[in-house]
């Protein structure tokens, strides 16, 4: 199965079920929202606009609401975004059904997000960034985060948890028996994908690239 098919299939939903993380799973989804809402939610003034590629059920968006003017959350999974629209109804929120590689929306935000590795199950993750970049133009505004190759213990006992158990390990990814394949970074892979960023740590699991 593609990753499309597996996302279909509802993973997502799964995997955000706490009683189903590991640990340090759990751990890293809390610390990688308090940083997001440090960075994105800590600005005094005016409220910025976010725009969320692959933005799933949209709990990113919804966490951060009060805090925006403008949150347009995408995922080309239609189910994930009817239960966004649900959960997440606010009236600065919108989500829609689409391509991370060909939002039709015009460079109006202050940050472009692509988080819990969303970037990392992308196939054409170069497109992904030329969107994230021409949607949000200026540089540090674009945050992404990619796991590390020290969280691969921890997504094995996760995935397993969830019925898709692990086939192939490399230096690079991870791919389940049924083909859902999860990419990891070390910090001279993420610097030759994006270029010039900042890497914030979020302990052994992952990295919030900011470009
Ligand atoms: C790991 S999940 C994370 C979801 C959400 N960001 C969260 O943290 O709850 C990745 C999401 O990206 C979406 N996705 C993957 N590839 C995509 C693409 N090319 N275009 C749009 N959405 C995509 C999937 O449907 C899924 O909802």
């Amino acid at each position: 199965m593609s990753n499309e098919r597996v996302y279909a299939a509802g993973l997502l939903n799964e995997a955000l079920d706490p009683s189903r993380q590991p640990d340090a799973i759990r751990s890293f989804l809390y610390e990688e929202e308090t940083l997001i809402h440090r960075i994105v939610g800590g600005s005094r003034g005016l409220l910025p606009s976010v725009v969320d590629l692959g933005c799933g059920t949209g709990r990113h968006l919804a966490g951060l609401a009060g805090k925006l003017r403008l949150g347009v959350g995408v995922d080309y999974e239609a189910s994930y975004i009817a239960e966004a629209r649900r959960r997440a109804a606010r009236p600065s929120l919108r989500f829609i059904v689409g391509e991370a590689t060909r939002v039709p929306l015009g460079p109006v935000f202050d940050h472009a997000l692509c988080l819990t590795s969303s970037w990392g199950t992308m196939s054409d993750k170069e497109a992904v960034l030329r969107e994230m970049r021409r949607l949000s133009p200026r540089d540090g505004s674009r945050l992404l985060t990619v796991y590390a190759p020290t969280s691969v213990p921890a997504r094995k006992e996760w995935y397993g948890r969830l019925g898709h158990p692990v086939e192939e390990v490399t230096d690079d990814y991870i791919l389940t028996r049924d083909g859902f394949r999860s990419e990891h970074f070390s910090p001279q892979r993420v610097r030759a994908l994006i270029g010039p960023c900042t890497l914030h740590p979020i302990g052994e699991i992952a990295f919030l690239v900011q470009a």
